[in-house]
């Protein structure tokens, strides 16, 4: 698959690296946009930065010669994790201004897998309208609501319980996570 994953500067930088963790990028290929305010929540959050491997491409946030900047050759999925409500309502309101915003508006329009992670508290009645909108646009809205039923003991393993739930929807098989009633099956 051609994967691009957009990583924006809402809090939940862990969320995006579980889940380039649990991408081969041997196996698929992997493409990187961050948008400006990224770098910023990245720093505060992961003190190490963001650990890529080397095969995945970063491409320029300014620049459309990407391949997923056209319909043409779209990206089979794109995540957005964590997401900014900014970034939600500009995609919700047909913003292509930069790489990001343009491959989520092809995602969208091609009908291509489009799964945002978006986190924020409390909701304002325009970003819920903004997701409505999106929803019925055909994109996957994932909050980045973890789940503690199966009694995470890290940060990484709670993380684990949403980057799981985005990988299912890529449609690539994981084990991230327990699974609800999976051992007694
Ligand atoms: C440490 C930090 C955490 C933030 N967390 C969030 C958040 O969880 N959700 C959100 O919508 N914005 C959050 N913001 C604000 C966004 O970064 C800001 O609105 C920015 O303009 C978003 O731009 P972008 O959508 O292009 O990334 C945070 C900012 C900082 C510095």
């Amino acid at each position: 698959m051609r994967i691009l994953i957009a990583i924006t500067g809402a809090s939940g930088a862990l969320y995006a690296q579980r889940l380039l963790d649990r991408i081969d990028a041997g196996q698929h290929e992997v493409n990187l946009v961050f948008s400006s305010y990224a770098h910023q929540v990245i720093a505060e959050e992961l003190p190490d930065g963001l650990k890529l491997d080397p095969r995945a491409q970063t491409h320029n946030l300014k620049s459309m010669n990407a391949p997923f900047a056209s319909g043409s050759n779209a990206a089979d999925v794109m995540v957005i994790i964590p997401c900014t409500m900014g970034t939600l309502g500009r995609i919700a309101h047909g913003h292509g201004s930069d790489l990001l915003l343009r491959s989520a508006d092809v995602a969208l329009k091609e009908k291509k897998k489009l799964i945002l992670v978006p986190r924020e508290t409390p909701f304002s009645l325009i970003h819920l309208k903004n997701m409505e909108l999106l929803l019925l646009a055909g994109a996957t809205i994932l909050p980045a609501n973890p789940s503690f039923y199966m009694k995470p003991k890290s940060l990484e393993e709670l993380a684990d319980t949403v980057v799981g739930r985005v990988l299912d929807h890529m449609g690539i098989p994981n084990s991230v996570a327990p699974r609800w009633k999976e051992a007694e099956e």
